[in-house]
C-alpha cells in the first residue's frame, strides 16, 4: 500500500490534496460539539455476523454511558465495508473527508483494516481495531494513535498449537482462507506446536470467501499426520464445520481451531461441531462479574446470545470511552488519549486485560469444547500470552 503524507486522504491509491476534497475533522472539542465515531464494519458476506455483533455491542455500551464519551454527545457513522479490501481506502475517505469522523472503528478482515490503519497513522486520528488480527497492526506498524481490542492472528492459534503438543500431537496440518487472517494464525500454530516440540507438516489454502473445501479435505488423509488445524469464520466456518464431519474426518482426524472456527455458529454447524475444541480469548460460562452482568445486558439489547465479537465491540467502546475521557473529548489529543487507555486494566467479559506496549491485548487463551451450542470453557491453552510485537517502534 502507497505512503500517504499528513495532507492526503485515501482515495482509490492516488495521493488526493487534501485541499481538494473535503476537510478532515476539525478539532471540534467544545462540548456542545456532537462527536462522530466511523464504525467501519462488515454488515454484508460471509462476516455480516461479526460486523453485527461488534456494532450492537458498542452501541450498548455507549448507550451505558448514557450516549455520551468525553463529555461530549457520541454520534455513530456505520459503514458497510463488504471485507472487501478493494474498496477500503474509498470508505475510510468517506468517513474521514464526508463525515468527518474524529475517531474510528473498524473492522473485522485482516486485509480490510490496513487502510485504516494507514489513516490513523498519517492522520493522527484514534482507531480502535474490534477484531482484524493482522498482525503487523501491532507490530511493525504499530503507532500511537492505533489500538486492539481483539487480538493477533497469532495468538489463539498459538494456544491451540501449544494446547495439542501438550496431549501429544506430533504433526498436524493448517488448513485455511489464503489471506492474512489464515497465514499468520497458521504461523501461530506452528510456533505452538513447536513450543511443546511437535510440528506443521503442511498448510492448505483457498482463497477468501470461496467454500469449495472438497480438494482440501481429500488430500489430508494421505499427510501422516495426528490432527487438523483451522481458521474459518462466519458463514465460511458453518460450511467447512459441517463438510468436515460429512466427509466421515471426525473418527480419523481430530479436528481442531482458532476458537472462530465455531464462535457464534454453534447452532448452524448442529452436530457437526459437537466436542471440537478449539482455543480463543474468550469462551461461554466464564464466571467473573463482568461477564456475567454482560451477557444477559447484550441479550436483552439485541436478542442474540454474545459472542466473542460482542465482546470485542463493547471493550472497544470502553477503551474509546477511557480514551476520550483522558482528554476530555479531544480525540486528537493522541498521546493524551493513549495514556488514558495503557493507564487502565480493561474490565472485560473475557476476564481483565491490559495492553502490550505495542496496544495488543495481553490475555488468557481458553481452550474450549463444543458442547449442546455452546462453547464451554475446560482449561487455559495459554495464560497471559502477549503478541511477540516484533519491529514495534512506538515514536
Ligand atoms: C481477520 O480477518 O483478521 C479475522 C476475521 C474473522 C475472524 C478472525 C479474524
Amino acid at each position: 500500500m502507497p505512503s500517504l503524507s499528513r495532507r492526503t486522504v485515501l482515495g482509490g491509491g492516488l495521493a488526493t490534496p487534501l485541499a481538494a476534497l473535503a476537510p478532515l475533522a476539525a478539532p471540534a472539542i467544545a462540548q456542545g460539539t456532537p462527536l462522530k465515531i466511523g464504525l467501519m464494519l462488515p454488515f454484508s458476506g460471509t462476516y455480516a455476523a461479526l460486523g453485527e455483533s461488534i456494532a450492537s455491542a458498542f452501541d450498548m455500551h455507549l448507550k451505558e454511558l448514557g450516549g455520551k464519551m468525553g463529555g461530549r454527545v457520541v454520534e455513530l457513522v456505520r459503514v458497510d465495508d463488504e471485507s472487501d479490501p478493494a474498496k477500503a481506502p474509498s470508505n475510510v475517505n468517506g468517513l474521514l473527508g464526508r463525515d468527518k469522523v474524529e475517531a474510528l472503528v473498524g473492522t473485522v478482515h485482516s486485509g480490510v483494516v490496513m487502510a485504516l490503519v494507514q489513516a490513523s497513522r498519517e492522520q493522527e486520528i484514534p482507531l480502535i481495531i474490534p477484531n482484524a488480527g493482522n498482525v503487523a497492526a501491532t507490530r511493525e506498524l504499530c503507532a500511537p494513535s492505533v489500538f486492539r481490542s481483539s487480538f493477533s492472528n497469532w495468538q489463539p492459534a498459538y494456544g491451540m498449537g501449544r494446547a495439542l503438543a501438550a496431549k501429544g500431537v506430533k504433526k498436524a496440518a493448517w488448513v485455511t482462507w489464503n489471506y492474512a487472517a489464515g497465514i499468520e494464525s497458521g504461523d501461530g500454530f506452528r510456533d505452538g506446536l513447536q513450543s511443546g516440540g511437535a510440528e506443521l507438516t503442511k498448510v492448505l489454502t483457498l482463497p477468501f470467501p470461496e467454500t469449495n473445501f472438497q480438494p482440501l479435505l481429500a488430500q489430508l488423509p494421505g499427510l501422516g499426520i495426528d490432527a487438523v488445524g483451522a481458521f474459518f469464520a462466519g458463514g465460511g466456518a458453518i460450511q467447512f464445520v459441517k463438510d468436515y464431519a460429512a466427509a466421515g474426518l471426525r473418527d480419523k482426524l481430530p479436528l481442531y481451531g482458532s476458537g472462530f472456527l465455531t464462535e457464534g455458529v454453534l447452532k448452524p454447524q448442529g452436530a457437526a461441531a459437537e466436542g471440537l475444541q478449539t482455543a480463543l480469548h474468550y469462551g461461554d460460562g466464564l464466571n467473573n462479574p463482568r461477564n456475567l452482568q454482560f451477557r444477559p445486558a447484550y441479550k436483552s439489547f439485541t436478542g442474540r446470545e454474545a459472542d466473542v465479537y460482542a465482546v470485542q465491540g463493547y471493550d472497544a467502546a470502553q477503551m474509546m470511552a477511557l480514551g476520550l475521557a483522558g482528554t476530555k473529548g479531544n480525540a486528537g489529543a493522541v498521546k493524551d488519549f493513549a495514556a488514558a487507555i495503557l493507564a487502565n486494566k480493561i474490565d472485560s467479559p473475557r476476564g481483565a486485560f491490559t495492553l502490550s506496549p505495542s496496544h495488543n491485548p495481553v490475555q488468557t487463551i481458553y481452550l474450549r469444547e463444543a458442547r449442546n451450542g455452546e462453547n464451554r470453557v475446560i482449561g487455559a491453552a495459554a495464560e497471559g500470552l502477549a503478541d511477540p510485537g516484533t519491529g514495534c517502534k512506538m515514536t
